[in-house]
Protein backbone atom coordinates (compact mmCIF):
# COMPACT_ATOMS: atom_id res chain seq x y z
CA UNK A 1 0.00 0.00 0.00
CA UNK A 2 1.18 3.67 -0.77
CA UNK A 3 -0.02 6.80 0.13
CA UNK A 4 0.45 9.19 -2.55
CA UNK A 5 -2.90 11.18 -2.88
CA UNK A 6 -5.75 11.85 -1.35
CA UNK A 7 -7.92 10.14 -3.96
CA UNK A 8 -6.74 6.44 -2.91
CA UNK A 9 -8.82 6.80 0.47
CA UNK A 10 -11.27 4.40 0.45
CA UNK A 11 -13.92 6.31 2.93
CA UNK A 12 -12.43 9.67 4.30
CA UNK A 13 -15.41 9.63 6.75
CA UNK A 14 -14.07 6.61 8.33
CA UNK A 15 -10.24 8.00 7.70
CA UNK A 16 -11.32 11.05 10.14
CA UNK A 17 -13.28 9.37 12.59
CA UNK A 18 -9.79 6.46 12.65
CA UNK A 19 -7.41 9.64 12.71
CA UNK A 20 -9.80 11.13 15.55
CA UNK A 21 -9.96 7.92 17.71
CA UNK A 22 -6.03 7.78 17.29
CA UNK A 23 -5.55 11.35 18.70
CA UNK A 24 -7.41 10.47 22.26
CA UNK A 25 -4.62 7.79 22.39
CA UNK A 26 -2.04 8.41 20.38
CA UNK A 27 0.46 5.22 21.71
CA UNK A 28 -1.90 2.60 21.45
CA UNK A 29 -0.32 0.96 18.94
CA UNK A 30 3.21 1.59 20.30
CA UNK A 31 4.36 -2.17 19.11
CA UNK A 32 2.72 -2.08 15.66
CA UNK A 33 6.00 -0.16 14.79
CA UNK A 34 8.78 -2.55 16.34
CA UNK A 35 11.91 -2.73 14.29
CA UNK A 36 10.44 -1.26 11.60
CA UNK A 37 12.49 1.51 10.11
CA UNK A 38 11.02 4.73 7.90
CA UNK A 39 12.94 6.55 5.83
CA UNK A 40 12.06 10.59 5.06
CA UNK A 41 13.79 11.97 1.97
CA UNK A 42 13.59 15.28 1.70
CA UNK A 43 14.85 17.02 -1.71
CA UNK A 44 13.02 20.37 0.07
CA UNK A 45 12.68 22.09 3.39
CA UNK A 46 9.96 21.14 5.68
CA UNK A 47 8.62 22.44 9.34
CA UNK A 48 5.47 20.75 10.01
CA UNK A 49 5.73 17.49 7.75
CA UNK A 50 9.27 16.63 9.15
CA UNK A 51 8.36 16.51 12.43
CA UNK A 52 5.19 15.46 12.64
CA UNK A 53 5.81 12.65 10.63
CA UNK A 54 8.53 11.46 12.96
CA UNK A 55 7.05 12.03 15.77
CA UNK A 56 3.44 9.80 14.18
CA UNK A 57 6.40 7.32 13.58
CA UNK A 58 7.58 7.20 17.44
CA UNK A 59 4.52 7.17 18.30
CA UNK A 60 4.03 3.87 16.74
CA UNK A 61 7.43 2.49 17.65
CA UNK A 62 9.42 2.97 14.51
CA UNK A 63 12.70 3.90 13.94
CA UNK A 64 13.02 7.07 11.85
CA UNK A 65 15.91 7.88 9.19
CA UNK A 66 15.96 11.38 7.97
CA UNK A 67 18.06 12.84 4.62
CA UNK A 68 17.79 16.33 3.02
CA UNK A 69 18.58 14.76 -0.23
CA UNK A 70 18.02 17.86 -1.83
CA UNK A 71 21.59 19.00 -0.12
CA UNK A 72 22.65 15.92 0.85
CA UNK A 73 22.02 13.21 -1.84
CA UNK A 74 23.55 12.34 -4.84
CA UNK A 75 21.96 14.45 -7.86
CA UNK A 76 19.43 11.76 -9.51
CA UNK A 77 18.52 10.64 -12.91
CA UNK A 78 15.37 10.37 -13.86
CA UNK A 79 15.21 9.28 -17.54
CA UNK A 80 15.33 5.86 -19.08
CA UNK A 81 18.33 5.59 -21.11
CA UNK A 82 20.06 8.32 -20.54
CA UNK A 83 23.96 8.76 -21.30
CA UNK A 84 24.97 10.18 -17.54
CA UNK A 85 27.84 11.95 -18.59
CA UNK A 86 25.92 15.48 -17.08
CA UNK A 87 25.13 17.08 -13.65
CA UNK A 88 23.44 13.35 -12.36
CA UNK A 89 25.49 11.37 -10.57
CA UNK A 90 23.08 7.93 -9.85
CA UNK A 91 19.90 6.51 -11.24
CA UNK A 92 16.47 6.57 -9.52
CA UNK A 93 16.94 3.03 -10.70
CA UNK A 94 19.30 2.20 -8.00
CA UNK A 95 18.76 5.06 -5.63
CA UNK A 96 15.43 3.60 -4.66
CA UNK A 97 15.86 0.26 -4.92
CA UNK A 98 19.19 0.84 -2.41
CA UNK A 99 16.82 3.19 0.46
CA UNK A 100 14.24 0.00 0.18
CA UNK A 101 16.94 -2.46 1.50
CA UNK A 102 17.08 0.26 4.66
CA UNK A 103 14.07 0.56 5.71
CA UNK A 104 10.18 -0.33 5.71
CA UNK A 105 8.45 2.49 4.43
CA UNK A 106 9.88 5.30 2.51
CA UNK A 107 8.40 9.29 3.28
CA UNK A 108 9.17 11.62 0.34
CA UNK A 109 8.79 15.73 -0.17
CA UNK A 110 9.57 16.45 -3.49
CA UNK A 111 8.13 20.00 -4.80
CA UNK A 112 7.05 20.90 -8.56
CA UNK A 113 10.13 22.54 -9.93
CA UNK A 114 7.48 24.69 -11.58
CA UNK A 115 9.21 25.43 -15.16
CA UNK A 116 7.95 22.18 -16.84
CA UNK A 117 4.47 21.58 -16.54
CA UNK A 118 4.51 18.31 -18.51
CA UNK A 119 7.31 17.04 -15.67
CA UNK A 120 5.33 18.05 -12.56
CA UNK A 121 2.61 16.55 -13.57
CA UNK A 122 4.08 13.42 -14.14
CA UNK A 123 5.41 13.43 -10.52
CA UNK A 124 8.61 12.60 -11.93
CA UNK A 125 11.06 12.02 -8.51
CA UNK A 126 7.55 10.43 -6.29
CA UNK A 127 6.63 8.35 -9.56
CA UNK A 128 10.12 6.91 -9.76
CA UNK A 129 10.27 5.77 -6.19
CA UNK A 130 7.08 4.49 -6.53
CA UNK A 131 8.27 2.78 -9.46
CA UNK A 132 11.41 1.20 -8.56
CA UNK A 133 11.18 1.18 -4.60
CA UNK A 134 10.63 -2.12 -3.27
CA UNK A 135 8.75 -0.51 -0.18
CA UNK A 136 6.13 1.27 0.06
CA UNK A 137 5.87 4.84 -0.62
CA UNK A 138 4.36 7.66 0.87
CA UNK A 139 3.84 11.29 -0.51
CA UNK A 140 5.04 14.34 1.93
CA UNK A 141 4.33 16.53 -0.86
CA UNK A 142 4.93 16.03 -4.45
CA UNK A 143 5.35 18.47 -7.67
CA UNK A 144 1.05 18.02 -7.70
CA UNK A 145 -0.24 17.41 -3.82
CA UNK A 146 -0.20 16.86 -0.27
CA UNK A 147 -1.97 14.49 0.57
CA UNK A 148 -1.22 14.41 4.51
CA UNK A 149 -2.34 17.69 4.71
CA UNK A 150 -5.56 17.50 3.27
CA UNK A 151 -5.74 14.59 5.53
CA UNK A 152 -5.38 16.43 8.31
CA UNK A 153 -7.43 19.91 7.03
CA UNK A 154 -10.75 17.23 6.99
CA UNK A 155 -9.73 16.08 10.59
CA UNK A 156 -9.49 19.41 11.67
CA UNK A 157 -12.97 20.52 9.90
CA UNK A 158 -14.65 17.56 11.29
CA UNK A 159 -13.29 18.56 15.01
CA UNK A 160 -14.33 22.57 14.24
CA UNK A 161 -17.76 22.18 12.17
CA UNK A 162 -20.79 23.30 13.91
CA UNK A 163 -23.54 22.19 11.54
CA UNK A 164 -24.52 19.73 9.23
CA UNK A 165 -23.75 20.55 5.61
CA UNK A 166 -21.00 24.29 6.33
CA UNK A 167 -19.75 26.14 3.61
CA UNK A 168 -16.17 25.81 3.24
CA UNK A 169 -14.16 28.45 0.46
CA UNK A 170 -10.59 27.90 -0.68
CA UNK A 171 -9.39 31.25 -1.18
CA UNK A 172 -6.26 32.12 -3.32
CA UNK A 173 -3.96 34.71 -1.32
CA UNK A 174 -1.28 36.62 -2.74
CA UNK A 175 2.52 35.78 -2.21
CA UNK A 176 5.57 37.25 -3.28
CA UNK A 177 6.93 34.03 -4.70
CA UNK A 178 6.22 31.57 -6.97
CA UNK A 179 4.29 28.29 -4.88
CA UNK A 180 3.11 24.95 -5.86
CA UNK A 181 -0.58 24.09 -6.80
CA UNK A 182 -0.06 20.92 -4.60
CA UNK A 183 -1.80 22.05 -1.07
CA UNK A 184 -4.78 23.52 -3.39
CA UNK A 185 -4.71 20.32 -5.29
CA UNK A 186 -5.19 18.01 -2.61
CA UNK A 187 -7.39 20.40 -0.88
CA UNK A 188 -9.72 20.65 -3.75
CA UNK A 189 -9.60 16.69 -3.77
CA UNK A 190 -10.11 15.98 -0.34
CA UNK A 191 -13.31 18.25 -0.38
CA UNK A 192 -14.41 16.34 -3.85
CA UNK A 193 -14.64 13.08 -0.96
CA UNK A 194 -17.00 15.68 1.30
CA UNK A 195 -20.48 14.70 0.99
CA UNK A 196 -22.20 16.98 3.28
CA UNK A 197 -20.38 20.27 2.85
CA UNK A 198 -20.45 23.29 0.42
CA UNK A 199 -17.25 24.02 -1.35
CA UNK A 200 -16.26 26.94 -3.51
CA UNK A 201 -13.18 27.81 -4.68
CA UNK A 202 -12.14 31.59 -5.56
CA UNK A 203 -8.73 32.89 -7.20
CA UNK A 204 -8.45 36.17 -9.13
CA UNK A 205 -9.48 35.07 -12.96
CA UNK A 206 -7.10 33.52 -15.14
CA UNK A 207 -5.36 31.69 -11.59
CA UNK A 208 -7.67 28.39 -12.20
CA UNK A 209 -6.38 25.52 -10.53
CA UNK A 210 -5.75 22.27 -13.18
CA UNK A 211 -9.44 21.75 -14.52
CA UNK A 212 -8.71 18.05 -14.03
CA UNK A 213 -8.29 18.38 -10.78
CA UNK A 214 -11.31 21.02 -10.00
CA UNK A 215 -13.83 19.14 -12.66
CA UNK A 216 -17.01 20.47 -11.45
CA UNK A 217 -16.33 22.60 -8.58
CA UNK A 218 -17.51 25.89 -7.85
CA UNK A 219 -15.47 28.86 -8.91
CA UNK A 220 -16.10 32.25 -7.90
CA UNK A 221 -14.16 34.95 -8.93
CA UNK A 222 -15.00 37.26 -6.49
CA UNK A 223 -13.83 36.66 -3.15
CA UNK A 224 -16.24 39.06 -1.27
CA UNK A 225 -19.13 36.82 -2.36
CA UNK A 226 -17.49 33.76 -2.11
CA UNK A 227 -17.36 34.59 1.98
CA UNK A 228 -20.47 35.65 1.86
CA UNK A 229 -21.92 33.21 4.70
CA UNK A 230 -18.57 30.94 4.46
CA UNK A 231 -18.19 28.45 7.88
CA UNK A 232 -14.36 27.94 6.84
CA UNK A 233 -11.96 30.22 4.98
CA UNK A 234 -8.83 28.21 3.40
CA UNK A 235 -6.39 30.28 2.18
CA UNK A 236 -3.48 29.51 0.12
CA UNK A 237 -1.32 30.75 -2.57
CA UNK A 238 -0.59 29.10 -5.58
CA UNK A 239 1.41 30.17 -8.64
CA UNK A 240 -0.08 30.87 -12.16
CA UNK A 241 -0.97 27.04 -13.80
CA UNK A 242 -1.75 28.25 -16.97
CA UNK A 243 1.29 30.26 -17.34
CA UNK A 244 2.69 27.72 -15.80
CA UNK A 245 5.11 28.96 -12.36
CA UNK A 246 4.54 32.45 -13.23
CA UNK A 247 3.34 35.34 -10.26
CA UNK A 248 1.33 37.20 -12.40
CA UNK A 249 -1.04 38.72 -9.77
CA UNK A 250 0.12 39.93 -6.32
CA UNK A 251 -3.29 41.89 -5.60
CA UNK A 252 -3.16 42.70 -1.85
CA UNK A 253 -7.25 43.13 -2.06
CA UNK A 254 -7.22 39.29 -1.98
CA UNK A 255 -5.58 39.33 1.26
CA UNK A 256 -8.01 37.93 3.99
CA UNK A 257 -8.71 40.55 6.80
CA UNK A 258 -10.88 41.05 9.50
CA UNK A 259 -13.34 42.92 7.09
CA UNK A 260 -13.58 39.97 4.35
CA UNK A 261 -14.21 37.62 7.48
CA UNK A 262 -17.09 40.16 8.82
CA UNK A 263 -18.63 38.97 5.50
CA UNK A 264 -18.59 34.63 6.84
CA UNK A 265 -20.46 33.15 9.42
CA UNK A 266 -18.14 33.83 11.84
CA UNK A 267 -15.90 31.29 9.71
CA UNK A 268 -12.84 29.30 11.28
CA UNK A 269 -9.56 30.36 9.43
CA UNK A 270 -7.23 27.51 8.09
CA UNK A 271 -3.91 27.31 6.27
CA UNK A 272 -1.47 24.74 6.15
CA UNK A 273 1.76 26.89 7.39
CA UNK A 274 4.22 28.30 6.79
CA UNK A 275 2.42 31.65 6.34
CA UNK A 276 3.24 34.98 5.84
CA UNK A 277 1.78 37.37 8.03
CA UNK A 278 -0.24 40.39 6.50
CA UNK A 279 0.39 39.25 2.86
CA UNK A 280 -1.34 35.91 2.75
CA UNK A 281 -3.44 36.90 5.81
CA UNK A 282 -3.85 39.96 8.46
CA UNK A 283 -2.57 39.85 11.93
CA UNK A 284 -6.04 40.55 13.31
CA UNK A 285 -7.23 37.09 11.20
CA UNK A 286 -4.54 35.08 12.20
CA UNK A 287 -4.20 36.07 15.96
CA UNK A 288 -7.93 35.71 16.15
CA UNK A 289 -10.39 32.94 17.78
CA UNK A 290 -11.37 32.09 14.62
CA UNK A 291 -8.45 30.73 13.81
CA UNK A 292 -7.36 27.25 14.06
CA UNK A 293 -3.80 27.01 12.10
CA UNK A 294 -2.05 25.90 15.61
CA UNK A 295 -4.75 22.95 15.86
CA UNK A 296 -4.36 22.03 11.94
CA UNK A 297 -0.49 21.38 12.22
CA UNK A 298 -1.22 19.51 15.19
CA UNK A 299 -3.73 17.39 13.26
CA UNK A 300 -0.53 16.54 10.97
CA UNK A 301 1.00 14.19 13.24
CA UNK A 302 -2.74 12.50 13.50
CA UNK A 303 -2.91 11.73 9.61
CA UNK A 304 0.53 10.47 8.94
CA UNK A 305 -0.28 8.19 12.11
CA UNK A 306 -3.51 6.86 10.68
CA UNK A 307 -1.31 6.30 6.80
CA UNK A 308 1.55 4.87 8.64
CA UNK A 309 -0.17 2.57 10.35
CA UNK A 310 -2.32 1.63 7.63
CA UNK A 311 0.65 0.63 5.94
CA UNK A 312 2.72 -1.40 8.74
CA UNK A 313 -0.93 -3.70 9.17
CA UNK A 314 -0.51 -4.49 5.37
CA UNK A 315 3.24 -5.01 5.33
CA UNK A 316 5.00 -8.60 4.61
CA UNK A 317 6.02 -10.17 7.78
CA UNK A 318 9.69 -10.38 6.79
CA UNK A 319 10.80 -12.02 9.56
CA UNK A 320 12.53 -15.69 9.14
CA UNK A 321 13.99 -17.76 11.74
CA UNK A 322 17.90 -16.91 11.12
CA UNK A 323 20.51 -19.53 11.57
CA UNK A 324 23.63 -17.93 12.32
N1 LIG B 1 2.21 22.44 5.83
C1 LIG B 1 3.41 21.87 5.63
O1 LIG B 1 3.58 20.89 4.87
O2 LIG B 1 4.42 22.45 6.35
P1 LIG B 1 5.96 22.21 6.12
O3 LIG B 1 6.28 22.68 4.72
O4 LIG B 1 6.65 23.02 7.16
O5 LIG B 1 6.25 20.75 6.25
Amino acid sequence: MNYTSIKEIDSLKKWVKQALKIKKDPLKNQRLGKDKTLVMLFFNPSLRTRLSTQKAAINLGMNVMVMNFGTEGWTLEFEDGTIMNQGASEHIKEAAEVVSQYCDIIAIRAFAGLTDKEKDNAETVLNGFVKYATVPIVNMESATGHPLQSLADAITMAEFKTKHKPKVVLTWAPHPKALPQAVANSFVEMMQLQRDMDFVITHPEGYELNPEITKDSVIEYNQNKAFENADFIYAKNWSNYNDYGKVTNTDENWTVTADKMKLTNNAKFMHCLPVRRNVIVADEVIDSENSIVIQQAHNRTYSAQLVLQKILKRLPNKTKSLEY
